[in-house]
């Protein structure tokens, strides 16, 4: 393919200016490893890089998407064969790269994670970045020691891509779940996820001691500020916390004293720049515990390059619920 499709981001008076055209290959960002792309998916942060709204991407013009699954076209890193179907997350694509939102991708061998039976290239990005850190926090809670038998899981933010991921993964590796939502009428769902209870935010007594009673065997927590405190307080002796987002703020007022009385761990979340063996450990796992029938629920809506923008949009004004794929290969 000489030349292909891409959605590029142009630098504009005020904001940006994305635009559907046809670039060449040796345009693209610089890498070992060619990719056609077949899938990506439409995350927060790709919404704002293409609205405008976040200040995400850092180089004009760039191709937007921070996630991509295809095959491998050609090769100059060993590790990869031409055919080999590959995801690509997070790593600075589509901030300082050429992303996901293109037809090809050209990225080094570093960032290519081989893809594992039994998930397909629309199941990666159904899975995309807020599965994949989703998954990272269980992997780093286990390799920390967290254990089913140590009590539930508090997962918070719980009808957002991460916590939805969570529930279900959480789930399927056997630790009963508890699902907090500012949502409850979101119950049914969440059970569906795997949710073996759901607590409404809304009527939630935070408590002001620096240690409450010891409620969950651990924690994900997309919310930070006030709720990740409250998360310190209440998780049982030696319980592991995945700080991963700061959906309500980015403050923690807490205490020492769950950490040095409880042996609580707190543990940093960062799916763009992590080290890739754990990168590898986290798609391997994902690939132990999901099927790809497991995103139905998930994926709610499909658009191509031509449809990105209005879907973008439709996500910023909070019009779409569950997860939008954009479809890249030309069948
Ligand atoms: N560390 C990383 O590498 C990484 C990767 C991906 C995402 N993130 C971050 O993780 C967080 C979650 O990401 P996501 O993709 O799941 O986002 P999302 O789909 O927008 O979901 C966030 C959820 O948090 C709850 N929420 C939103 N605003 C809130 C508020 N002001 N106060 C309390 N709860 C609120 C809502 O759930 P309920 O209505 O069910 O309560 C919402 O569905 C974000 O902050 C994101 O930036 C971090």
């Amino acid at each position: 393919m000489s030349s292909f499709k891409a959605l590029r981001v142009y630098e504009a008076d005020k904001g940006v200016d994305p635009r559907v055209e046809s670039m060449a290959v040796d345009a693209l960002s610089e890498g070992a490893v060619l990719i056609r792309s077949a899938w990506s998916g439409i995350n927060f942060k790709d919404a704002m890089a293409v609205t405008g709204k976040g200040r995400i991407v850092r180089k004009f013009p760039l191709n937007a998407g921070i996630d991509v699954s295809g095959t491998v076209e050609t090769s100059e890193d060993p590790r990869f064969r031409p055919g080999d179907p590959v995801v690509v997350t997070g790593c600075g694509l589509g901030e300082n790269h050429d992303g996901g939102f293109a037809e090809m991708v050209r990225v080094p061998g570093d960032w290519v994670v081989p893809l594992q039976d039994p998930l397909d290239l629309r199941t990666a990005m159904a899975v995309g970045t807020a599965g994949f850190t989703a998954a990272m926090a269980l992997v780093r809670m286990e390799t920390n020691g967290q254990q089913p038998e140590h009590g539930p899981i508090l997962i918070n933010g719980a009808t957002g891509g991460v916590g939805s991921y969570a529930i279900r993964l959480f789930s399927r590796a056997g630790y009963s779940v508890t699902a907090l939502t500012g949502k409850p009428d979101a119950a049914d769902y969440l059970k569906s996820l795997g949710a073996d209870e759901v607590l409404d935010s809304n009527t939630l007594e935070f408590g002001t001691r620096p240690m409450e009673k010891g409620l969950w065997g651990g924690a994900v927590d997309s919310l930070g500020d006030e709720s990740l405190a409250w998360l310190t307080r209440t998780v049982k002796p030696w319980g592991n916390i995945a700080a991963v987002g700061l959906a309500q703020g980015i403050a923690l007022n807490t205490t020492v004293m769950p950490f040095i009385i409880r042996g609580v761990s707190l543990l940093g979340i960062d799916s763009v720049l992590c080290h890739r063996d754990i990168r590898l450990a986290t798609w391997k796992r994902l690939a132990e515990l999901l099927q790809p029938g497991d995103v139905d629920a998930i994926v709610t809506r499909e658009v191509s390059l031509d449809g990105v923008v209005e879907a973008a949009e439709a996500l910023m004004e909070r019009r779409q619920q569950g997860r939008t794929l954009v479809k890249l290969a030309q069948a």
